[in-house]
């Protein structure tokens, strides 16, 4: 019998669980029998090249994966096919939309299906993909979780862990030294892992970019609880977290462009504080990459095998552009559009910045 061919895809930034989906993934075809399952390298980077960098995944090659960070396919978050990079008669870079190709080039290869695993991006590109015929499922990745049309994406709570034991870190030398104490975070425009990790570690103030924040309210906030003799302060700062009339501080890239890097704000919060009059000694801290990286938490590893199984059992139906989506403690496959036309952000009248205002975090505002 002539087996199907599923193709597995990890793209943009890598996250804890990506190896996880795919072991999912693997053991429920497995079960099916009648499909063989294949990985491209770095993202569909994998299925441009020639020949084809494309690798048929086997029993050994994801044994145990599960546990490791990272992703055994390796990703990218550059060659976007939607805004491919290609240079004009000129020597210009101009970008132009590839994902008709890509999606004839993947069923020449003979794929019978595709499983894309990634962020809004990523989703992006599935969702053409789709548009142009290509029989294809999503998984939600990010550790931001601002992606819509789920609950919660994998890697979102072991970034979370990871801050919070960084905040933690932080608390007893800011109490030690009498420190002001400002830890960065990732989370691009949204502020999940800012607002979870102050609620988890017990911040004075949490700043994200939902809630744009008054310098003036926070000097008055750490004034008082020095005045109280609390005598410290550990504040958690979103990376795209702005004042309220200010600008968005990034370190590469246009302005407003999809691409821009974000990263630098605690330095930016530092400088603004002591302008406007904190005396105390203030110290930052930008977690950056570490909140990707390593092992992903056992809820974690959980949420991105079931994911992996939920997704093989969509392509098994035939229940295309879809996303597999964790929806009220439920895997189900939701359309992809859901999860491309915004992205999920804090609700600044929300029940967890509610919970965090019961418990004294100022938001600055
Ligand atoms: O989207 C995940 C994320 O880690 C963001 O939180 C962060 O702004 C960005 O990716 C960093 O991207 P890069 O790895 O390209 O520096």
């Amino acid at each position: 019998m002539n087996k199907k061919k599923l193709l597995i895809a990890t793209g943009g930034g890598d996250c804890p669980g990506l190896n996880a989906v795919i072991r999912g993934i693997y053991k429920r075809a497995k079960k099916a029998k009648e499909w063989e399952i294949y990985g491209s390298k770095e993202a569909f980077n994998g299925v441009w090249s020639d020949p084809p960098f494309i690798i048929p995944l086997t029993r050994s090659k994801v044994a145990g994966i599960h546990v490791k960070g990272g992703t055994i396919l390796k990703t990218t978050n550059k060659a976007d096919p939607l805004y491919y990079p290609v240079k004009d008669e000129f020597g210009n870079i101009r970008f132009i939309d590839k994902t008709k190709d890509l999606a004839e080039r993947i069923k020449e290869l003979g794929f019978d299906a595709v499983i894309n695993i990634g962020g809004d991006g990523s989703q992006r590109i599935s969702k053409a993909l789709h548009d142009h015929g290509l029989p294809i499922v999503g998984v939600p990745k990010t550790i931001d979780n601002d992606l819509a049309g789920t609950d919660m994406t994998f890697g979102f709570q072991t970034a979370v862990q990871i801050a919070t034991d960084g905040f933690d870190k932080l608390v007893t030398t800011a109490e030690s030294h009498h420190r002001v104490m400002i830890m960065e975070v990732m989370g691009r425009d949204a502020g999940w892992i800012a607002l979870h990790t102050a609620i988890a570690g017990g911040a004075e103030i949490c700043l994200i970019p939902e809630i744009p924040y008054d310098i003036n309210k926070l000097v008055k906030r750490i004034e008082a609880r020095y005045e109280k003799g609390r005598g410290f302060v550990n504040i958690v700062i979103a990376e795209g977290a702005k004042p309220k009339d200010g600008t968005l501080v990034f370190r590469d890239g246009e302005s407003g462009s999809r691409h821009v890097k974000l990263g630098g704000v605690a330095y930016e919060l530092s400088s603004q504080l002591k302008e406007a009059g904190v005396r105390a000694e203030i110290r930052e801290t930008v977690l950056g990459h570490v909140q990707r990286g390593g092992t992903p938490s056992a809820f974690d590893r959980v949420l991105a095998s079931a994911f992996g199984v939920k997704a093989f059992e969509m392509v098994l139906e035939g229940d295309f552009g879809k996303m597999a989506a964790f929806i009220n403690n439920d895997f189900v496959a939701v359309p992809l559009e859901n999860a491309t036309k915004e992205n999920k952000v804090v609700d600044p009248k929300g029940y967890l910045v509610h919970a965090a205002k019961g418990l004294g975090i100022s938001f600055g505002n």
